[in-house]
């Protein structure tokens, strides 16, 4: 936003502060129907994605364009450079910048620039139909909504990888002011798990956490910081469990199990090519080495928010629960959710969301929104801080991935063998291993491959397998995961080793 003639960021300035200020935001410059340049610029030029990050930027140009209406690339920069976008990269954002400035300096206007429908579709950029919505700050992301009457939930999730529950004590915590009640695992009706491969996540942990971040108890307050205070006074005490760190440690002779009824081993899959071992013994040149690629979080800008309410409320057992989150994969959120939370008429509807790459496939607040909604026989809101987000959300997996790569005395590949231990976590998400033994070769024609992967449970954050969909473009950064990284790496040891002979 802009206060007094100069940006500030609206997440860190109190209302407060603002008392007698001018105050504009994105709203306060135009309409979808009737939209400032600067939004028309943003629309135009492809800068919008998620739309999340649209209306900081969009204010922080203005308060640019407002003192230098030429201003030269490294001046952009300097003036976005407190605003973050994670989805479309600064280029295109750079660029709209720059086409406001034409505008607001009268060299081209919107009209000019704008694709008609007679251009046609084939190489022509038209912008996105929810661009100029999100440019104009009237798309609502799910905190955007205020529902009646709602409660707000906070939630106590485990400090300790693996544990066993010995006690929870939140009575100072339901007489705190503002608080409606708590919510533990044996108030979730249903299953009580997630099941997205296999039944191995509680929606609220019962007798046992198996990551960090796993929610123990829920507190539902008339506010955000009522619920949050009441959750500082819960106290859990913890009987640890080993912990298992990483693959070796799982699959080792007597590693403790990780989930009662589920081996640790989850998938081993091979694919298999020619004879490897055979090509690599009679290749000319054999490179080998082991690779270790860690976890990573995604980082979308807005965190899961979920809100929960009911319809047809007046019809009891029947009412329809409906739940607002994020997931790309709505039947599949929505068959999770009734069989975790045991309510049969249910729907799943997806608010606008900032910031998706695929860990968003998830759903980590829903169960935990639509519970207490049945719980509690209110609406309820559920809005996680980001640093609650990192802790519930799916990670891309880590790769531990031994290799050995070989070629003839003319340089051509002749064998290729990869042993990959892949890290689940605490629970399956999409797993998609498939993709790193299927895209394995990249673009490349190797004769004989060996490849085999094991994936298996551990007591780290859990992984899903973002960006997995980029796996054919062999050269992405985005590559799926990072099995082209050793792959790439071993070629490049395997021809300086020919250069040095
Ligand atoms: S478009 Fe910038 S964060 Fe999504």
């Amino acid at each position: 936003m802009i206060v007094n003639g100069k940006t500030a960021l609206a997440c860190l300035t109190k209302v407060a502060s603002l008392d007698g200020a001018q105050v504009i935001t994105v709203e306060g410059l135009g309409t979808p129907e009737n939209p400032h340049l600067i939004q028309e610029a943003y629309a135009l030029s492809g800068a919008i994605q998620c739309g999340y990050c649209t209306p900081g930027m969009i204010m922080a140009t203005k308060a640019l364009l407002d003192e230098k209406p030429n201003p030269e690339v490294d001046d952009i920069r300097w003036a976005l450079r407190h605003n973050l976008c994670r989805c479309t990269g600064y280029k295109k954002i750079i660029e709209a910048v720059q086409l406001a400035g034409r505008f607001v300096r009268g060299e081209v206007t919107p009209d000019a620039v704008r694709p008609k429908a007679s251009d046609g579709y084939i190489g022509v950029s038209h912008p996105r139909p929810s661009a100029l919505p999100k440019a104009c700050g009237t798309v609502h992301f799910g905190a955007d909504i205020k529902l009646e009457g709602a409660l707000e939930l906070a939630v106590l999730r485990s400090s300790v990888p693996h544990a066993r529950i010995v006690s929870i004590d939140a009575s100072e915590a339901e007489k705190m002011p503002g608080v409606a009640g708590v919510m533990r695992g044996t108030d979730v009706k249903g299953t009580g798990v997630i099941k997205f491969m296999a039944p191995d996540r509680p929606v609220i942990c019962g007798d046992k956490v198996h990551t960090i971040g796993d929610p123990i108890l829920v507190v539902a307050a008339d506010t955000k910081a009522q619920a949050e205070a009441a959750v500082k006074a819960v106290k859990v005490e913890f009987e640890a469990l080993p912990v298992v760190e990483n693959v070796e440690a799982s699959l080792a002779e007597g590693a403790i199990q990780i989930h009662p009824n589920l081996p640790n081993l989850v998938a081993d899959a091979s694919v298999v090519k020619g004879d490897a071992e055979k090509a690599l013994a009679d290749s000319a040149v054999m490179v080998e080495g082991r690779f270790n690629t860690q976890r990573v979080h995604m980082a979308a800008l807005e965190p899961e928010v979920t809100l929960a309410y009911w319809e047809d409320e007046d019809e009891g057992e029947d009412a329809l629960l409906v739940i607002s989150g994020r997931s790309i994969n709505i039947h599949h959120a929505l068959g999770m959710l009734q069989e975790a939370l045991g309510w049969e008429n249910m729907k799943y509807i997806e608010s606008s969301t900032g910031g998706q790459f695929g860990m968003k496939l998830d759903v980590v607040s829903e169960a935990i929104a639509g519970a207490a909604a049945i719980h509690f026989k209110r609406p309820i809101r559920y809005v996680p801080s980001l640093a609650e987000s990192i802790l519930m959300c799916s990670k891309r997996h880590a790769y531990d991935m031994k290799v050995k790569l070989g070629a003839d005395a003319k340089g051509k590949i002749t064998g290729y063998s990869i042993d990959i231990l892949m890290d689940k976590g605490a629970y399956r998400s999409a797993d998609i291993f498939g993709r790193s033994l299927f895209t394995v070769s990249g673009s490349y024609n190797i004769p004989n491959l060996k490849c085999r992967l094991r994936l298996a449970y551990t007591n780290n954050p859990w992984g899903a397998q973002p960006g997995a969909r980029d796996s054919r473009r062999s050269r992405s950064p985005w590559n799926a995961p990072w099995r082209c990284w050793p792959r790439n790496s071993e070629w490049t040891r395997s021809s300086s080793d020919f250069r040095t002979r």
